[in-house]
This record gives structure tokens, sequence and C-alpha cells, in this order.
């Protein structure tokens, strides 16, 4: 527990492990302005709304989504439990500590990615929920703040339908049935990481999360109104300005293998800041473990070979944190590293 950033008092120093190489430091490379992802308004019409999405993922492989039907209540309440849930005292949370990466609700401080001798400036809540009887899970939650347990799961209720929502809005728009990424593809646990990133003393020198593409099918961010999050764009890194009320969407790994790449996962990171901390919640919808996943043969043709190998979703975790972070998290070019040495 006292490897957690967020239970120290104050931070006057970023310590030697967090400090990165020179190669890797976050402005290596330029940062261009900041800009507001595209945003998508859901309640405009079907085709608009499907088209916009496409669009705006295949530009940028993110994008924000506003008028989704989560309601505003559920948002506040979440980000606000969340915070006043980093600022209990520790002793109420010791116990969730872990670094045991088999336990599905644990808190821990940097990442499990494996990414060397560097440590991120980012402490974590990780909580599993089970659908559809979510309440199944609760048990397994904090309970305190007391509020926590009921307001996860109003809000992974809420967020999860607009998940399915948004999959089945980029099958039709894809051309596939639009239960097509229904099942088991987005039947898993939907998890959710409660990202806290405490103010740091050299903001320069360090990151909250590396570069990385998220492995899971389609990710959900309650982005918090403190900006950090940027996005890997033509060369560049993009900031992503937060738009009050908005979600934003990227795709996992899991997307750009069942399109055969049509849509890309794309690399993102998170930069900190010296004054305030920022508290978001990333919702992932995961395939189950057993899941085979490869392209939709909808995709494949003569001229169109697949990209991707099939794999279940545990294999392709296990192959995945093998293949190190380093330059680039391309996934095809990953991908087909690691499968060469199948
Ligand atoms: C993640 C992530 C972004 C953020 O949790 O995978 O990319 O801004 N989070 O916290
Ligand atoms: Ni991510």
């Amino acid at each position: 527990m006292e490897k957690m950033l967020h239970s120290a008092p104050a931070h006057g120093r970023l310590p030697e492990c967090f400090i990165f190489p020179a190669d890797k430091l976050p402005q290596a490379k330029a940062t261009s302005a900041t800009v507001s992802l595209p945003i998508v308004d859901l309640s405009l019409g079907r085709d608009e709304v499907r088209r916009a999405i496409l669009e705006a993922g295949k530009e940028i492989g993110f994008f924000q989504v506003v008028n989704h039907g989560v309601s505003l209540e559920a948002m506040q309440d979440m980000e606000t439990v969340c915070q006043e849930f980093f600022r209990l005292p520790a002793e109420d949370k010791a116990g969730l500590y872990s670094e045991d990466t088999g336990r599905a609700t644990r808190i821990y401080s940097s990442t499990m990615f494996d990414t060397g001798a560097e440590k991120y400036w980012r402490d974590c809540l990780r909580l599993a929920c089970s659908f559809p009887a979510v309440g199944d899970s609760a048990a397994a939650w904090p309970d305190k703040p007391r509020r926590l347990r009921e307001v996860v799961e109003r809000f992974t209720v809420q967020t999860r339908g607009l998940g399915m929502e948004i999959l089945r809005l980029l099958c039709e728009g894809l051309g596939l049935r639009p239960d097509y990424l229904e099942g088991d593809i987005s039947g898993g646990d939907v998890v959710l990481h409660v990202n806290h990133y405490p103010p740091c003393p050299d903001p320069n020198a360090t990151l909250g999360l590396p570069p990385h593409c998220d492995r899971n099918l389609l990710t959900l961010l309650l982005p918090s109104m403190v900006p950090g999050l940027e996005v890997a764009y033509r060369g560049d890194w993009i900031r992503v300005e937060p738009v009050p009320g908005a979600f934003v969407v990227n795709f996992g790994c899991q997307l750009e293998v069942v399109t055969n790449g049509i849509l890309k996962s794309i690399e993102h990171r998170v930069m900190t800041n010296l004054g305030v901390a920022r508290t978001t919640v990333a919702t992932f919808i995961m395939p189950t473990t057993d899941c085979l996943i490869g392209p939709a043969a909808e995709f494949l043709s003569d001229d169109n070979p697949p990209c991707y190998r099939t794999l279940t979703f545990a294999d392709f975790k296990r192959i995945y944190s093998v293949v190190k972070l380093g330059s680039s998290l391309n996934l095809t070019t990953n991908l087909k590293n690691v499968q060469k040495e199948l």
C-alpha cells in the first residue's frame, strides 16, 4: 500500500524510478495543439450517426459521444464516488492492494504492461462486473464510500448499454449482421479501471500511462475535465480536450482484428500535471476468455487475405504481454512478429 502514489501526503520531488531515459521523455515527440476529437451526437438520425462514427473511427480511431443516453447523474456520481474513494484513509484501502494480476478487484500503482524499468505516475482501482447479473459482482467491490457499489452498478449498466449500441451501429455501418458483435465477443466481464493521477512534481520527466493500445473490444472513457489523454495521430500526439458530459470512445485490438484492420486500435498515452489530481474511468467491453477472434469472413477475399491470426482472447493477451512496448505498439507489426515465433 505504501507503493500507492496517492497515499503519500505530498510529493516534493519525482523519485528516480519515475524518470524516463531521454529518448522516452514525453516531449521527445512534439505535441501539437489541443484538439477536440470528433464529436458524435447520438440523438441524430441513425444513418447520420452510423456514418459519423465510422468516419471518426477511420480518421483518428477516437471520438467523443454526446446525447448518449447515460444519465448525467450516473456520470457525475461515478466521478464523485471515485474521487472520494482515493481520498479515503489508507487503512480503508490497504486490504485491496495487490500486485496479483489474477485478482479481479484490487488497487495497484503504475501499470501491468511490461514496460521495462520505469514506473508510471498512476494509481488504479480495478473492478470487474459480470453481465447480466451485475449485482453478483458487487460483493467484491469496496464497501467504502458507502454509495460506491450502487453508483458503480448504475454507471456500468448504462455505460455498457451505450457500448453495445455503438457496436451495433458499427456493425450496421460495416455491413455486418447488427448482432455480430454480441455474444461471447463482447460477453466477458466488463472491467473498469478507475485511474487516478495525483499532481506530479515533474510532468516533463514521466507519464501517467505509456503509449498503449487497449486490448479489449471497445473502450468508453469518462475522461474528467482535467486534460491529460493524448492520442497518436500522423506521427504526432494530439491532446484531447475534454467536452462536458461526453464519453471518449476508442476501438480495442479485438475490433481491429475482427474488421481485418478496417478499424484501427490507436495508441494513446497519459500526461501528468503539476497542479491537480485527475481521476478517469475506463470501461472496457471484453470478450470471454475462450472466445476465438479472427477477421470476419465478410472482410476477406483473394485480394484481402487475413492480416491477423485467429486466437482466443486469452492467447491474444498472453502473446501481447510478451511483446515489449518500446518503439511502437503497432498491432499489425507486433502481432506478425510474435506470430512468426509461434
Ligand atoms: C486506459 C487509458 C486514459 C486516461 O485506462 O487504458 O488509456 O486518460 N486511460 O486515463
Ligand atoms: Ni487505454
